[in-house]
């Protein structure tokens, strides 16, 4: 491991929550998502964080991390310095649910409401063959 990191992490619901700080191990080339999961295999097992692909693709694990918007498993831990302290709290465009959980269901609903994309009729594609004079095809 490399270095304990100070995270500040938001826990409570919607009617109320409070920062609580932790120390957690951070290791090399781990993103904030990593050091999140550490924490919930340690000291913290009742928190509740969302991700899916750990890709960048699906915006689960949304948040704030200080301050900022961000996707927690495509921020490197190394752009902060190591006495750094990192606070991440649930995004505030959404209602929380839990900790670093929001309600996100009316992304689903909107999506719902978009119609599919129909790109252009497909044109049946003919194939030719030109046969140039002076190049016959040779068949052996
Ligand atoms: S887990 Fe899918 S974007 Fe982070």
């Amino acid at each position: 491991m490399g270095y304990l990191a100070s995270m500040r992490i938001w826990r409570g619901n919607s009617e109320a929550g409070q920062l609580v700080e932790h120390k957690v191990e951070v290791g090399e080339g781990e993103v904030v998502l990593d050091v999140i999961h550490r924490l919930q295999a340690t000291e913290a097992p009742d928190l509740a964080v969302r991700w899916n692909c750990k890709a960048g693709k699906c915006g689960s694990c949304s948040a704030e991390i200080n301050g900022k918007p961000s996707l927690m498993c495509m921020t490197r831990m190394n752009t902060f310095g190591e006495e750094e302290e990192i606070t991440v709290t649930p995004l505030r465009a959404f209602p929380v649910i839990k900790d670093l959980v929001t309600d996100v269901s009316f992304n689903y609903k909107k999506a719902r409401e978009i119609p599919a994309f129909k790109g252009p009729p497909r044109v049946p594609q003919v194939h030719r063959m030109f046969l140039v004079p002076g190049h016959l095809p040779r068949y052996s």
